[in-house]
Formats: structure tokens, sequence, C-alpha cells
């Protein structure tokens, strides 16, 4: 996701942010902003200057500085605002547009089917539900009978239903259970990145700790590429390695468990079978700190880290 005001501006670090990489055969960027005229604006400069398979309006957004902005979630009560972007946005580009949005605002006023209804009758290609409100954050499981009913709305138009997917057994109950035409999966992808595997394959994997550690060092060495391996590339790096695990240790391994993981499921602290993976579950910042020291080196003496994102808590 990007803002519009800023890729608007031209910082080079918001325009890394729209940059596919030569390893991703699917890429589509997200926009976020609350002005009909500067989204279109973008619009053109990213349809000049990109290459995605497809934009998506960001319309969920909880976050406090963008809401009272009028973007993200706001969008979802400014109904005209958000007909003039999308029909200003899909004259200019050639490929789809989608939107990515929630059930509503406050929990009880649910607004998706409505908004929907209207999208239809625009260019939309495809839409994405995130199943809480944007009040809700992620206190509560996500509304998949709502989701459900918003896919019937939605047809013929695609409807990808999104909330607490983390196995295999969760995308095919979802994919049995309802009319979505596909799952995005969110916290899932950062928890358990090998997820898309599973579910490909339809099976569990259980993937040993030193599997895991490789792919950290995969993650890290894409960071040093991008941003370096002077000091400043090196912190870079950790920062989002350090975000990244504040995610993964929330994974346990599946051959600890008699049952498949729930992502609420808060599990009691546990042994993994050997050190690095007993590391690799910490909820300590020194252990993930400590995991980054394994592969960037000793942080700085005055370093703290405290993640960005709420959502890695349960
Ligand atoms: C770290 C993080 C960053 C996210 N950033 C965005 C974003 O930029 N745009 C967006 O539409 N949703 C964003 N989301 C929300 C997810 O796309 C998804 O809607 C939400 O996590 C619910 O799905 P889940 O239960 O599978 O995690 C983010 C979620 C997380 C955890």
């Amino acid at each position: 996701m990007a803002l519009a005001s800023c890729l608007l501006q031209g910082p080079p670090s918001e325009w890394a942010l729209v940059k596919r990489h030569e390893s991703e055969d699917c890429f589509g960027i997200q926009v976020c902003g609350s002005n009909a005229e500067s989204m279109v604006k973008c619009a053109q400069v990213l349809e000049e200057n990109t290459d995605a398979d497809f934009i998506d309006i960001n319309m969920g957004c909880p976050i406090d500085l963008i809401y009272k902005q009028g973007g993200g979630s706001a969008l979802m009560r400014r109904h005209s605002c958000l007909e003039h972007m999308v029909r200003g946005m899909t004259k200019i580009l050639t490929k789809p547009l989608t939107l990515k949005m929630r059930t509503a605002i406050y929990h009880d006023t649910q607004v998706a089917h409505k908004i929907i209804t209207k999208a239809k009758l625009w260019d939309i290609s495809m839409i994405t539900l995130h199943g809480r409100s944007k009040e809700q954050r992620y206190l509560k499981i996500a509304d998949w009978d709502y989701i459900n009913e918003c896919a019937m709305v939605a047809d013929p138009m695609p409807l990808f239903g999104n909330g607490d997917v983390l196995s295999f057994e969760d995308y095919s109950y979802h994919r049995q259970h309802s009319k979505v035409a596909g799952i995005m999966i969110g916290r899932g992808a950062l928890i358990k990145p090998w997820i898309f595997k599973e579910i490909k394959e339809q099976r569990h994997w259980d993937i040993s700790s030193s599997e895991r550690f490789d792919m950290l060092k995969n993650y890290v060495n894409y960071g040093l590429e991008h941003w370096g391996s002077d000091t400043e590339g090196i912190e870079k790096t950790r920062r989002f390695l350090l975000e990244w695990l504040s995610f993964l240790h929330r994974y346990i391994p599946v051959g600890l468990l008699e049952q498949t993981q729930k992502i609420n499921q808060r599990p009691l602290a546990y042994y993994g079978r050997n050190d690095l993976e007993t590391m690799m579950a910490s909820r300590s910042v020194s252990d993930w700190i400590k995991i980054s020291e394994r592969l960037l080196g000793p942080t700085p003496s005055d370093f703290v880290f405290l993640p960005k994102h709420k959502a890695n808590s349960y």
C-alpha cells in the first residue's frame, strides 16, 4: 500500500513500495487516499510508471490519521466521493481496478452490501471484503456469514473473503461453505508464509526450525540487497525483520499439535523440539532481537524495538 498524496510528491521511499520484484508473479498496488482528484492523478502516474496487474483502492484502513482525513475505512461513508474516485480512475487505467473494504465502520451497522450494490454499477473488477468493522480491528472473529451474503450480492462480480485463515482447512472450509470467488490471507501469510504451499498441496507441512531460519536468511538478503549492507541498510533490514518476527513467533509447529492451530488461540508457553524452535516461539522482544543478531550482527548500544502493528497480538 502506498499513500496517494506521498506518491504524487515523489519521494523514493514511497515509490519503492510500488516496485514489482522479479519474483512476484502477480503484483497489485493498493493506493490509499481521501480525495477523488488526487486518486485519479495517482492512477495516471501509476499507469505510466509501474508494472502492476491491478490497482486496488484502500477502503479499510482503520488508522486514525487516515480515517480523520476521510481515507481508508472513512470512504465507506463517503459514497459520492468514492463514486467519483472509481469512475475517474477506471477511465484512466488499462488494468483492473479493485476495492478492499471492511464490513462497516461500526459493527452494528453493516454497509458493505450497500456499497457492493453500487460498485456493481461502476467498473470495479473485484472486491475483497475483510469480515470485521473498522471499530472491531482484530477484536472479534471475522463474520464469514456476512461475507457470504455479500458474495451473493456481488455476483457476478467476484468477491474475495478475508479474515482469520491460518490453515488449508480454514481455506477449504470457507471455499466450500460460501460463495466467495477466492480468499485473501493477511496475518496467516506473516505467521506462516508457507501457507500457500499447504493450500496448493492440501496438507500440513511440519517445517523444521532450520528451514524457517533459512527463510529469515533469504529475507535478510533481500533487505540488504534493497537497502544496502552499510550500517543504515543493516538497521533498516533489522527493523523489518523484527516486525516480521513479531508475527512469526505465533506459529506453533504442526508436529507439536493435536489439532490444527487457529489464529485466535493463544497457546500456553511451550518448548520446541530444539533450542532454535523454542527461541522462535518466544513472545519476548529480546529473543527476537537475539535472532536478528544471528543474522545481522550485534545491535547498536541504544537499540530499542516496539512492534508497530498491534495486529501481531492475540
Ligand atoms: C501488518 C499488516 C499490514 C496490513 N496492511 C494492510 C494494507 O496496507 N492494506 C490493507 O488493505 N490491509 C492491510 N492489512 C489488513 C489485511 O489485509 C487483512 O485485511 C486483515 O489482516 C484481516 O485478514 P487476516 O485475518 O487474514 O489477517 C494489514 C494487516 C497486517 C497484519
